[in-house]
């Protein structure tokens, strides 16, 4: 089953935001397979951001993802890269539709609360990245049947 890299960045944990965000994947009917609170080396969100190391931004972001805890999270379901994406709402929280995490509860885009994969190959690298293997937590949970109507 699809999985993907969800993280709650400083500024949902320091807000309180992360019992809301995380329910709202729970209530969509995603399974949680991995949790952790950390507090990542700029060096690690070097890595983690290298895709954008040419913007103008790239320092400043790093130095934010680095400046306190980040709820690091995998979650799995059946189109879940895309949808959890669907889910956060646009990159700029001035963008991102109402009902989203990011219209509802973010306003500046350097300030954006949470980060999602955006893509199947960036999934697997951010995963491998957060998680080593063994975190990932692999079980039956007993609503499958109810969310996706199979036995
Ligand atoms: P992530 O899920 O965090 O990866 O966001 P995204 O995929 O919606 O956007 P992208 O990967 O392009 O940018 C990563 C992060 O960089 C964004 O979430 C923002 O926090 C930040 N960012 C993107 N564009 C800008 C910008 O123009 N200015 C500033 N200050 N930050 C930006
Ligand atoms: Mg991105």
């Amino acid at each position: 089953m699809e999985r993907t890299f969800i993280a709650i960045k400083p500024d949902g944990v320091q807000r309180g935001l992360i019992s809301e965000i995380v329910s709202r994947f729970e209530r969509k009917g995603y399974k949680l397979v991995a949790i952790k609170l950390i507090v990542p080396s700029k060096e690690f969100a070097q890595k983690h951001y290298h895709d954008l190391k040419d913007r103008p931004f790239f320092n400043g972001l790093c130095d934010f993802l680095s400046s306190g805890p980040v709820l690091a999270m995998v979650w799995e379901g059946e189109g879940v890269i895309k949808y959890g994406r669907k889910l956060i709402g646009a990159t700029d929280p001035q963008k991102s539709e109402p009902g989203t995490i990011r219209g509802d509860l973010a306003v500046v885009v350097g300030r954006n609360i949470i980060h999602g994969s955006d893509g199947l190959e960036t999934a697997k690298d951010e995963i491998a990245l957060w998680f080593e293997p063994k975190e990932l937590v692999s079980y039956t949970s007993n609503v499958e049947k109810w969310v996706y109507g199979v036995n």
